[in-house]
C-alpha cells in the first residue's frame, strides 16, 4: 500500500508529481504529501485525508507549469501502518538538520529499536511511524560517508523488513535515489527526465520506458542516466522495457464512478479474458506453451491461494476444477495458508490469484511453495507485478486497469481463467465428456451477452437499494458453486457501505445464523437451476418463516407456486450453473454499488482500505 513517487526532470515538479500521486491514490488515501527542492531550500507540504487536502494547502504558484527553479521532488500517497492519520504521519519524513526527504511504502519491523538508538544520539523525532526511523538513520550514517549510494547500502543492513523507498538530499539536488526490498517500485525513463513509482500506472502518462527494480536493489537517478546497484555494492545493469499505455489509462468514460464503470465493462473483459484462448467449442483450450503444458499435466493436486475477493474467485475454481479434473484442489487465505508449512511438492500445482499482484501475503505464501519444489502459476490482472515474475507459469485474466477499490471486473476474468484452466486440465487428462466440456465452452462464449442482459436489471436494484439500503444487517445465502459468490455479495456491501453483511451456504443457516432472523435483516437467496434448486428453496421458506424479507436473485424461471416465499426477485437468464457465478454476482455488485450511492459514501474509495494490500 502507499503511493510513492520521485521526479528528476526539467518541468515543474510539483504539478508532475500531483498527477501521478492522482493515479496512485487506490493504494492508500489517508494523508498524502511533498517535497521538493527549490534552489537550496527543501520544502515540504503535508495534509491528512485524501489528495484533495494537500491540494489544496499547496500555495498556487507551484502549480505554475513554468516553475523551473523546482524539478527535484518526491509525493506520497498513505495507508496507514503505523500512526493514526494526522498532520504529523504524511510522508515525506524529514531528517533534523532538514536536508533528507525520505517517503516509504511497506513497514520496517525493527523501527522500535532503531527508533530507540537514534533518540539516545540525539535525533528528535516527530510521528510515531516506523518511517520516519529510516531517514534519521540515513541523516546518521551520512555523517561518516560522503557517497550516498553507500550510505544506503548501509541502510539496508539495519532495516528489517519489506519497502521501497524515495529519497531526495538537499546536498545531492540533482540526483533521486531509490531502493527496493519485497516492495515494488519502477524507474521510469522519459526525455530529459526520470521518474521512480511504485506502479507503472503513476509512470504512463509521461513514458512508456521503463525498468523495474529488482529485490535488494538500489538506484541513483542523475541528469547522467540511471545507476543500479545491489545490496552488496556491485552493479546492475537495468533492463529497460518498453510497456503498452493503452489499457493503464485511468479514465471515468462518463460513469459517476469507476466502480460503477468498471461493472458495465464485464461483457469485454470476458471476451477479452476468452480471445486466443477458447477459439470455438470444438477445440482445445489453449493456455500455454508445449514446455509448460508437460509440467502442468503433472500435477496430482492443486492449492488456490489468494485474498479477500480473489480468494472468493479461487473458491469457485475449487468447485469447477474438482468436478472437471477430479483432482483435489484446496483453497486458502494466503494470510493463514503461509504459517502453517503446507503440504505441497513438485506433483503440486499451486495457483496464486491476485488481481494487483502485489498482495504481500500471497506473495509471501508463493514464495513458500516455490522454495518447496511446487510448480506455482500466478492468475493476475498485473503482468509486470512480482507474482507474475516469481511465478513459474502466468495466466494474465488481461481485466484492464481496475481503479475502484472494490474489485468486481477481476472477480469475472479470474472465475474465467479459471474455468478454461479447468476445461483446460480436464481435456488434457481426458477427465468429463466431450459432450460436457464442448458445452461448457459453448456456455463460455455465451457469457459476454448474457452478462449485458443481467446489466439491465440495474435500475430495478437500484429501486431495491432504496428500499433496503437503510437496514444494519444483510445476510447472503447461496449454496454449491454460488456460495463463493453469497460471500462476495457480502464482501462488497460491507465494504464500500459499511453495512455488516454475513455470506452463509444456506445450508448452514439453521445451525446458527436463523437465530438472528427477524423482519429487519433482510435475506438475499442466490437460486440457480441445478441440483440445489429445492433445497435452496426449502432453505428461503425457512427464513421466510421467522419473518425475514427474502430477496431472489434467480437465475431462469421460477415455479409459481413458491413467489410468495419472496419479498423481491431480480431475474436473470438462465445459464449451466457451473458456469453462473460470473452472472449471479452481478446484482450482487450493483446492489452494493447503489446502496453505497444512495448512502452517499465514497464508493471508490471507502475508508480505511487500499487496493494493493502490499503489507501483511
Ligand atoms: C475487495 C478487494 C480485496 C482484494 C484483496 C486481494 O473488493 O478488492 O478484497 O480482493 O485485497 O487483492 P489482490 O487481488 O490484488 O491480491
Amino acid at each position: 500500500m502507499c503511493g510513492i513517487v520521485g521526479y528528476l526532470g526539467k518541468k515543474s515538479v510539483v504539478p508532475v508529481i500531483l498527477e501521478s500521486l492522482q493515479t496512485l491514490e487506490y493504494r492508500g488515501y489517508d494523508s498524502a504529501g511533498v517535497a521538493f527542492l527549490e534552489q537550496d531550500c527543501l520544502n515540504v507540504y503535508k495534509a491528512s485525508g485524501k489528495l484533495n487536502n494537500l491540494r489544496s494547502r499547496l500555495p498556487v504558484e507551484l502549480f505554475q507549469k513554468n516553475g523551473h527553479s523546482r524539478h527535484l521532488g518526491i509525493g506520497h500517497t498513505r495507508w496507514a501502518t503505523h500512526g493514526a492519520p494526522n498532520d504529523e504521519t504524511p510522508h515525506p519524513h524529514v531528517s533534523c538538520d532538514g536536508n533528507i526527504a525520505l517517503i516509504h511504502n511497506g513497514i520496517v519491523e525493527n523501527f522500535g529499536e532503531l527508533r530507540e538508538e537514534l533518540t539516545r544520539k540525539g535525533h528528535i523525532f516527530h510521528s510515531k511511524t516506523d518511517t520516519e526511523c529510516v531517514v534519521h538513520l540515513i541523516e546518521d550514517l551520512a555523517k561518516t560517508e560522503t557517497d550516498f549510494l553507500k550510505v544506503l547500502q548501509q541502510v539496508t543492513r539495519r532495516l528489517v523488513g519489506a519497502y521501497a523507498l524515495v529519497i531526495i538530499d538537499k546536498r545531492h539536488p540533482d540526483k533521486l535515489y531509490g531502493v527496493r526490498n519485497h516492495a515494488p517500485l519502477v524507474v521510469g525513463i522519459g526525455d530529459d527526465e526520470l521518474f521512480l513509482g511504485s506502479d507503472v500506472v503513476a509512470l504512463v502518462e509521461h513514458t512508456n520506458q521503463v525498468s523495474y527494480l529488482q529485490n535488494e536493489e538500489i538506484v541513483e537517478l542523475s541528469p547522467e542516466g540511471v545507476k543500479v546497484i545491489n545490496f552488496n555494492g556491485q552493479p546492475v545493469e537495468p533492463l529497460v522495457e518498453k510497456i503498452s499505455t493503452g489499457n493503464l489509462a485511468v479514465d471515468k468514460k462518463g460513469f459517476k464512478h469507476f466502480m460503477l464503470k468498471e461493472i458495465y465493462e464485464q461483457p469485454d473483459v470476458l471476451r477479452n479474458s476468452l480471445s486466443m484462448r477458447l477459439l470455438s467449442p470444438e477445440e482445445p483450450i489453449q493456455l500455454f506453451d508445449e514446455a509448460a503444458d508437460a509440467k502442468i499435466n503433472e500435477i496430482e493436486r492443486v492449492y488456490v491461494v489468494a485474498c479477500g475477493t480473489s480468494y472468493n474467485a479461487g473458491l469457485v475454481g475449487r468447485y469447477f476444477i474438482e468436478e472437471l479434473v477430479r483432482i483435489p484442489v484446496e483453497v486458502e487465505a494466503a494470510g493463514e495458508f503461509r504459517y502453517r508449512n503446507p503440504l505441497v511438492d513438485e506433483k503440486t500445482l499451486v495457483i496464486g490469484i491476485s488481481q494487483s499482484g502485489e498482495t504481500a501475503d500471497t506473495i509471501t505464501a508463493l514464495r513458500q511453495c516455490v522454495n518447496k519444489g511446487a510448480k506455482v502459476l500466478a492468475i493476475t490482472n498485473r503482468e509486470d507485478s512480482t507474482i507474475a515474475r516469481e511465478s513459474h507459469f502466468v495466466l494474465p485474466v488481461r481485466a484492464g486497469i481496475e481503479v475502484s477499490v472494490c474489485a468486481t471486473k477481476s472477480f469475472a476474468a479470474q472465475v474465467t481463467v479459471l474455468y478454461l484452466l479447468g476445461i483446460y486440465l480436464a481435456e488434457r487428462r481426458q477427465q468429463s465428456s466431450p459432450e460436457l466440456l464442448k458445452s461448457l465452452k459453448v456456455g463460455l462464449q455465451r457469457l459476454p451477452v448474457l452478462v449485458e442482459n443481467v446489466l439491465h436489471t440495474s435500475e430495478e436494484i437500484q429501486t431495491l437499494a432504496k428500499k433496503y439500503g437503510n437496514v444494519r444487517d444483510l445476510i447472503f445465502i447461496a449454496r454449491g458453486i454460488n456460495y463463493p459468490v453469497a460471500l462476495e455479495g457480502a464482501l462488497k456491501l460491507k465494504e464500500i457501505s459499511y453495512i455488516h453483511a454475513e455470506g452463509y451456504s444456506a445450508s448452514e443457516l439453521k445451525h446458527g445464523p436463523i437465530a438472528m432472523l427477524d423482519p429487519s435483516i433482510p435475506v438475499i437467496a442466490i437460486l440457480t437451476d441445478g441440483i440445489v434448486y429445492d433445497k435452496m428453496i426449502s432453505n428461503c421458506q425457512e427464513a421466510k418463516a421467522r419473518d425475514a424479507q427474502v430477496i431472489a436473485v434467480n437465475s431462469g424461471p421460477m415455479p409459481e407456486d413458491v413467489r410468495d416465499t419472496f419479498e423481491d426477485a431480480v431475474f436473470i437468464p438462465q445459464l449451466e450453473e457451473m458456469l453462473s457465478p460470473i452472472l449471479t454476482v452481478i446484482p450482487l455488485q450493483l446492489l452494493a454499488y447503489h446502496i453505497a450511492e444512495y448512502l452517499g459514501k465514497d464508493v471508490d474509495q471507502p475508508r480505511n482500505l487500499a487496493k494493493s494490500v502490499t503489507v501483511e
